[in-house]
């Protein structure tokens, strides 16, 4: 496995892979586990060549100490690499990725601002903005993101429709904990109770999906959301929502349409995000 500090290096290597296959591209804030090794086997399983980013983008932190906080774990992240088959990690520092003077910046402008996005501003913008580079910088003819985080995967999508960008982008089921508990790097910062706790989060939504079929309206399955999570004293929940799956617009009334489940909950300081896509009812 190659690993690229720089664009020229990247570069070289890059043309080097493209001469014997396509390139599928997952880009990553490193700290790997079972989610992001699951996006390296789709990956492998429709690409002849799979490459990674590994960068803690800063433009896409709210706070300088969420930052300076993010686990690297840099080592252990390239062995996952390695043993996953994966041809280049691009692994750049700041300085690296921006110009000293950078100013651009890609904004969806509806999807950016709504949802996560109201709770984190300016957070979107920094992962359409990175993601365009590293999508300019790679090349890939497909890249792979999670449903885990599914407001990014609708700005990413968006994104590329608008700006014609040539790439396909494939997205993957969100991968969880026995218990229900999708998994994230932010679960090692949660106490012991609150660990336990947040398993709360699938099953509420599975609650929602049972709703759903029996033909409740997206305000009444939030409403219920929001109450069963908020039973637990540990769980202070910041938002739930019932969207269009495609668009991520409000419901008028019935749900007629693919819909997610979004949610963002803290426990502790931690926040803890969900979405689960409601699955068509089996007769
Ligand atoms: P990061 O949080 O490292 O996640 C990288 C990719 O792994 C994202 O597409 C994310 O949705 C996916 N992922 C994380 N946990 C997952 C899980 N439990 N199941 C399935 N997929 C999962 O998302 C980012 O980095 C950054 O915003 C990035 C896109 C790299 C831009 O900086």
């Amino acid at each position: 496995m190659q690993i690229c500090y720089t664009k020229d290096e990247l570069r070289v290597a890059l043309a080097d892979l493209r001469r014997s296959g396509d390139i599928g591209l997952v880009p990553t804030m490193g700290h790997l586990h079972a989610g992001h090794m699951a996006l390296v086997s789709k990956a492998r399983s429709d690409t002849t060549h799979v490459v990674a980013s590994i960068f803690v983008n800063p433009i896409q932190f709210g706070s300088q100490e969420d930052l300076v906080n993010y686990p690297r774990t840099l080592e252990h992240d390239l062995d996952m690499l390695r043993a996953a088959g994966v041809a280049l990690v691009f692994v750049p520092n700041t300085q690296t990725m921006f110009h000293e003077e950078a100013q651009t910046i890609i904004e969806t402008t509806a999807l950016s601002t709504m949802l996560m996005g109201s709770l984190r501003p300016g957070h979107f913008k920094g992962v359409a903005t990175i993601v365009m580079k590293l999508f300019n910088l790679f090349q890939p003819d497909r890249a792979y993101f999670g449903e885990k985080d599914y407001q990014q995967l609708a700005v990413i999508r968006t994104m590329v429709r608008d700006l014609d960008v040539p790439v396909d982008i494939v997205s993957v089921a969100t991968v969880r904990e026995p218990d229900g508990l999708a998994m994230s790097s932010r679960n090692s910062r949660l106490s012991k109770p609150s660990r336990a706790a947040a398993a709360i989060l699938f099953h509420a939504c599975k609650m929602g999906e049972t709703m759903a079929h029996e033909g409740a309206t997206a305000d009444e399955i939030s409403r219920q959301i929001f109450e069963v999570i908020s039973e637990n004293p540990l769980a202070d929940v910041q938002s739930v929502d019932v969207r269009h799956a495609d668009t991520l617009e409000e419901y008028e009334g019935l749900i007629t349409a693919p819909a997610v489940i979004l949610l963002a909950v803290r426990f502790d300081p931690v926040l803890l995000i969900d979405q689960y896509v409601i699955k068509q009812k089996q007769d």
